[in-house]
């Protein structure tokens, strides 16, 4: 336990200043969470209406998903206006109301930010775009075309980057005849964060927020604020194509040079996010959380974003694992993958943040496919097994555990007809992209079915009703068919549904302080489908054995397997084992020993 705070200590206020080591975080993605007023998308009304689910679950934190103005060209990712919330989600008033609930219920808030880009609608870029001599245009990242080339003619981008969404990363603007820099939609300019002015207001912001009394921030791709800027010209600088060195993650690489280098965990991004943490967080009371989303971090990076020393970020979201089925195309150039490339990768990260960094857990967010679809078994007879067994691998990891809204259910990926069944901005961009390529419709749609974004934005399966509890009107996104039987109606009171999973997971993490401050040993190396590892405590230990497979018969040969096997069982997705001197799991069975 550390130090309580020297300011206003009272009992209200103080948490330890790790306190989130031993939470665990879900994460409400409104526009598709619940519908209180009939339009078809989700607001926080709707939210809410619906905290006795997060209650009965047990989890610790809401992290909310952008509620901000917003033109929702990247479903809010793409901020209009930082200090209000979107009519379509409600008022601020509403979001007061919110925290207000949360607060009495024991949970916190942690605020979705994004500050790495804005709107194209936000004040500053209007104002950064109006004339070359504007105040704010060194707010953006702007540049002439090409030497030698005209704007707006096909090779005139100032540099060959490719952006997240299939496009070149610059577009052109007639008006004052240069180029702006957007990693994503050309609707998300990126901010200028080498311009102090752009900084401090970032942090004014921030500390607005926090004064409100929200409890953190997810910030969004925090990793690309600081980029590769040279002395001599040009500045910026072309990145290869394709080649073993391309980093992995959403770019083609075929089509563009790669960014990556030039635009991830660049020069001066541990200044900067060292400076965010002494002038929003360092002087408030604990209780607060920072996480940052770090695409193709490596486990070196995670160490020095997430090492207490060094006041940055007290967690982030890697993407090793979410990356393993990308090939050199991107994203869209799917891979096969193996239970042990999972495992391996976690493992990985397990034993390379050892005692000093954290990590974040996750299989499922709002940006990727349905985990139980992903690394499970979503058919009849395997979902149900496979979705718990996923769970148990994950929450009893060392770090904090995120569950994203639905998963808790075993949500599954959605039989997206065509592209037309799809909303999601970036299947949009990726489907033109591949048909302008002359690739057949039917495979860009096999991508998009099984790693497309809409998977997981469908509406939040309540009950078998018509679509699901969600709304009375018409849905934003079609609810998924399978609703009628994968719902929270018919999971909360079932004690042997993934819901119940899912809450005696977060209740093991609450009560066992091995799950929370616990070593790592990762077991079962060289296995092909059972996985396990073991946790440890002052003497207390945990055994977590995991079958990845629909094979039956998996003998988990781990270092004094029969006096496990006799050990206590304090969960398994499978009932009571028939063995007691040995450890042998049927498909996607999973369990959890204790002794000491
Ligand atoms: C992050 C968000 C994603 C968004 C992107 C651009 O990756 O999670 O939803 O599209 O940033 O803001
Ligand atoms: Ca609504």
């Amino acid at each position: 336990m550390t130090q309580q705070p020297e300011s206003d200590p009272t009992p209200r206020d103080w948490w330890p200043r790790d306190w989130w080591k031993a939470a665990v975080v879900y994460q409400v993605y409104p526009r598709s969470f619940a519908d209180s007023n009939g339009d078809g998308i989700g607001d926080i009304a709707g939210i809410r209406q619906r905290l006795d689910h997060l209650e009965r679950l047990g989890v610790d934190v809401l992290w909310l998903s952008p509620v901000y103005r917003s033109p929702m060209d990247d479903n809010g990712y793409d901020i209009s206006d930082y200090q209000d919330v979107d009519p379509l989600f409600g008022t601020l008033a509403d979001l007061d109301g919110l925290i207000a609930d949360l607060h009495d219920r024991g949970m916190k808030l942690v605020m979705d930010l994004v500050v790495n880009h804005t709107s194209s609608a936000h004040a500053w870029f209007q104002e950064s775009r109006s004339s070359k001599d504007d105040p704010k245009r060194d707010w953006y990242w702007w540049r002439p075309p090409r030497p030698g080339h005209t704007g707006g003619e096909p090779g005139a981008e100032p540099t060959n980057w490719g952006s997240a969404f299939s496009e070149s990363a610059w577009t052109f603007d007639p008006g004052t005849g240069e180029y702006y820099l957007h990693m994503f939609a050309s609707s998300q300019p990126e901010l200028n964060w080498e311009n102090p002015e752009v900084r401090r207001a970032v942090y004014a912001m921030m500390n607005w927020w926090l004064d409100r009394g929200v409890d953190g921030f997810r910030m969004d791709v925090i990793n690309l604020i600081s980029k590769v800027v040279h002395d001599d010209p040009p500045d910026l600088r072309d990145g290869v194509k394709g080649g073993p060195d391309r980093q992995a993650g959403p770019i083609d690489t075929v089509r563009f040079g790669d960014p990556g280098p030039y635009v991830l965990h660049g020069p001066r991004v541990h200044e900067f996010l060292q400076e965010m943490h002494r002038e929003v967080f360092a002087r408030r009371p604990a209780g607060l959380l920072n996480v940052g989303e770090t695409p193709a971090t490596t486990v070196e990076q995670g160490l020095l974003y997430t090492d207490p020393a060094r006041a940055e970020l007290d967690m982030v979201f890697q993407f090793e694992h979410v990356d393993l089925d990308s090939g050199p195309g991107g994203k869209w150039d799917v891979v096969p993958m193996t239970s042990r490339d999972l495992v391996d990768s976690l493992a990985r990260w397990q034993e390379g943040m050892g005692e000093v960094g954290w990590n974040s857990l996750y299989l499922g967010n709002h940006d990727q496919p349905r985990c139980v679809s992903r690394f499970g078994d979503d058919s009849p007879e395997h979902r149900v097994r496979s979705a718990k067994a996923l769970a148990t691998l994950l929450h009893l990891h060392r770090g904090t555990p995120y569950i994203y809204q639905g998963d808790e259910l075993a949500m599954a990926n959605v039989p997206f007809r065509d592209i037309n069944d799809t909303r999601d901005i970036e299947s949009h961009n990726a489907y033109r992209a591949a048909l302008t390529r002359g690739q057949d419709p039917d495979l860009a749609m096999a991508a998009i079915r099984y790693k497309g974004r809409d998977n997981a934005r469908t509406p939040m399966q309540w009950d078998a009703t018509e679509h699901a509890g969600f709304t009375t009107g018409s849905p934003w996104l079609e609810v998924s068919p399978d609703h009628v039987t994968v719902n929270a109606a018919a999971q909360v009171d079932d004690p042997d549904s993934v819901f119940s999973h899912h809450r005696r997971l977060i209740e093991l993490r609450h009560q066992e302080p091995v799950v929370v401050h616990g070593s790592y040993t990762r077991l079962l190396r060289d296995s092909e489908h059972v996985h396990g590892y073991l946790r440890s405590l002052d003497g207390r230990e945990l055994l977590v054995v995991v079958n990845l497979s629909g094979t039956d018969g998996q003998e988990a040969g781990v270092p004094d397997a029969p006096a496990w096997a006799s050990a206590e069982l304090v969960l398994s997705n499978a009932g009571e084992p028939a063995e007691r001197d040995r450890i042998v799991l049927g498909p996607w069975e999973a369990r959890v020993y204790r002794r000491g």
